[in-house]
């Protein structure tokens, strides 16, 4: 161990300290740096005075996370955080682009500088060795750990990651808590930096200088979550998901660890139209997934959140035969392509909570007909949508994954949603003895590697998979592109809910936080504004619409009833319109928190749409046109908040239509109204 600080470590705080260096001072073979593609973040790994692996990065000059602290402390042997030396690195580039087969947009560019460097501890600590490969991208940052095959270190079983960010800037800080019983579906937090206690990441920060920051992690596969706890002033370090065998992970070397993330940018549309996870994830492995379509799709579901019907056998049961014709009916008749039913299954009579081991993912209840029903759907060009409720159960779900895939297939269905309704720590594994049942955590080692054995199983019989109550989404869709989106934060099903409705600024925080981790399933298109006993949701009518184009995924739900949604021909012909694919996403207003507006260009066709969400502060925008196609003149459809509107009185129902004449850099005035939104269609032409 070095007993006074080397010139490493001098050089990593002077330039973390953002001053220049004295002339004479060259750095030594164990410091490594390296740059941003455009030079503006700098990146430097060295050791400190007590040998810890630690790295720094600075952006356009200015520090901007501190000397951090690296390493594992381990279950069964000595800790691999000091007594370590840099013994080499390596660095290559790429400039490449890829295609999505759906997404927010069609083409990733992916330009970045790595740099992986070695470390070895010394004697004392066994000389074991320890990769960390970084990437830096422009508008982001990337490093994992990678534990190369070595003596002695045949398995690790890791205690806890003691990966640090130490944030250099003071400035807000938009997080829910991680490791808490209902895990992501919380309110949103607004505190200063140092106000954060255990983070679920996305964790996202806005500095007083202006930079947006987003923590994440990209590729999370066999290998637990990580958050982010708040030691002091404003360091953080990692904490992984617990897991029954007392070690977080367990893993056989060599193996690497998820990408550690950092999304940086001077705007909030920087951290939104950022690709970082997406880029550090691997290529496709299913390959073809043209049998997914992106669509829209309603459901047998409002009636059971609001609890006017019920998921179990009974007079008030939801999914009959004869709801579900109605409902594929409707959806035929205004261009839906999907159907979900719940309840469809045996195992949701009596307390369903807590007792994953009842639900069937192959038999039916008597009043339900699916194989009549999936016909019939078929008949009429409308998906079946299915739903595998398993109350935290993964034991019983993986008994039955194979039958049931094979079944759906066969029925010409081609997602599932599923669901994994439990309190933290209560997914049920399967143990190591027939019979035995291990207590796991939603984002722990086993639970992640459950949902890839879904994902990989669902591929194998061309389904595709929504996960409600999942693990959190870290870019997996790029590598399993049939893993289409998730829920993991609290979606419209809170507004039936009362006192637990979202709150006016909840989708405008949403769309730079839970929203940069990958698409979700809110499940928007509430028009009726109402939950369970009339209590009315924090919206207006026009923010309903927006939130198809705020909020996206590849499957956009309108969740209301259908008689709600017949009663409002002319949202519903909005609905209809609204693309579930782009080619182009762009945020051309918003802020953190506060509101999101959005121009997308739909995959299909030279449509444009643009629309988003408002909080509680009513707003005059100007927006700008400049993103529609050169020489072209645009018919705007524009639903937008009417006169008066707000979401705390009955005027949130108050919408206006317009239609105006558009081409590329005109200004287009709009009002949002409290709780507001807006959606237009652009076309070209008449
Ligand atoms: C919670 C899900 O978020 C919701 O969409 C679903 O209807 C219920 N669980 C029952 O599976
Ligand atoms: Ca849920």
């Amino acid at each position: 161990m070095r007993p006074v600080m080397s010139l490493a470590s001098a050089f990593a705080l002077a330039l973390a300290a953002g001053t220049p260096l004295p002339a004479q001072a060259e750095p030594d073979s164990s410091t490594v740096t390296a740059t941003s593609p455009d030079g503006s973040l700098v990146l430097t790994v060295t050791t400190d005075s007590s040998s810890r692996p630690v790295y720094s990065l600075v952006r356009k000059g200015k520090l901007l996370i501190g000397a951090s602290k690296l390493g594992f402390t381990l279950t069964d042997g000595l800790n691999m955080v000091r007594g370590f030396r840099i013994t080499g690195s390596e660095t290559a580039s790429a400039a490449t682009t890829w295609e999505q087969p759906w997404g927010e947009r069609r083409f990733v560019r992916d330009h970045h500088n790595e740099v992986l460097v070695r470390f070895q501890q010394n004697a004392d600590y066994a000389g074991r060795r320890m990769n960390v490969r970084f990437r830096l991208f422009d508008n982001g940052f990337g490093f994992r750990y990678e534990l190369p095959e070595q003596p002695g270190l045949k398995t690790m079983k890791i205690a806890d990651e003691w990966t640090e960010f130490d944030v250099a800037g003071v400035g807000t800080a938009f997080w829910v808590a991680g490791l808490e019983w209902n895990r992501e579906e919380q309110v949103y937090q607004r505190t200063p930096i140092d106000g954060v206690a255990t983070a679920q990441t996305p964790i996202t920060m806005r500095l007083e200088d202006g930079t947006h920051l987003a923590f994440h992690e990209a590729a999370l596969v066999d290998y637990s979550a990580m958050y982010l706890k708040r030691a002091e002033r404003q360091l953080f370090r990692t904490t992984l998901a617990p897991s029954s065998r007392g070690s977080a992970v367990i893993r056989d070397l060599p193996f690497n660890t998820p990408w550690r993330t950092i999304r940086i940018a001077d705007s909030a549309a920087g951290l939104v139209e950022n690709d970082l996870e997406l880029n550090l994830n691997e290529p496709n492995k299913i390959g073809d997934v043209s049998w997914f379509k992106p669509m829209k799709y309603i459901g047998v579901w409002w009636g059971m959140i609001r609890g006017d019907w019920t998921w179990a056998e009974g007079p008030r049961h939801g999914a009959t035969t004869e709801r579900a014709k109605q409902y594929i009916d409707f959806a035929a008749k205004n261009g839906f392509g999907g159907l979900l039913v719940e309840g469809w299954d045996k195992g949701w009579n009596g307390d369903w909570f807590g007792h994953g081991q009842d639900f069937s993912f192959t038999e039916a209840v008597p009043d339900f007909d699916l194989k009549a029903v999936a016909a019939y759907a078929a008949k009429k060009q409308v998906q079946l949508i299915g739903h595998n409720e398993t109350g935290g159960n993964i034991a019983n779900y993986e008994a039955q994954l194979e039958p049931a895939m094979k079944l759906y297939q066969s029925l010409g269905m081609h997602s599932v949603k599923t669901g994994y309704v439990a309190d933290a720590g209560g997914i049920m594994a399967p143990g190591d003895k027939p019979g035995e049942v291990r207590m796991e955590w939603h984002e722990g080692q086993r639970t992640v590697q459950h949902h890839l054995k879904v994902v990989e199983t669902a591929a194998k019989y061309q389904v595709a998979i929504d996960a409600h109550e999942p693990v959190k989404d870290t870019g997996l869709r790029r590598t399993y592109p049939n893993w289409i989106d998730r829920e993991g934060a609290r979606g419209m099903e809170y507004n039936a809910w009362g006192q637990f409705a979202n709150g006016p600024d909840h989708e405008p925080t949403l769309v730079y936080t839970r929203m940069l981790s990958g698409p979700m399933d809110f499940t928007p298109g509430m028009l009726s504004l109402e939950g369970a006993n009339h209590v009315p949701l924090a919206s207006t009518l026009a923010k309903q619409l927006g939130l198809y184009l705020a909020i996206y995924s590849p499957i956009q739900m309108a969740s209301d009833f259908i008689e709600s949604l017949a009663a409002h021909p002319k949202e519903l012909e909005f609905i209809r319109q609204v693309p579930a694919d782009w080619s182009e996403s762009h945020l051309i207003a918003g802020e953190v928190g506060d509101y999101a507006i959005f121009a997308r260009k739909d995959r299909n066709s030279a449509d444009w749409y643009v629309g988003g969400v408002n909080d509680a502060t009513a707003r005059d925008l100007t927006l700008s046109m400049d993103f529609l196609d050169p020489g072209k003149t645009y018919t705007a459809s524009v639903w937008k908040d009417g006169e008066g509107a707000t979401y705390e009185t009955d005027a949130r129902h108050r919408i206006a239509y317009a239609t105006v004449t558009l081409k590329k850099g005109d200004k287009l005035p709009i009002w949002l109204a409290p709780g507001g939104g807006a959606a237009i269609r652009l076309h070209p032409g008449k």
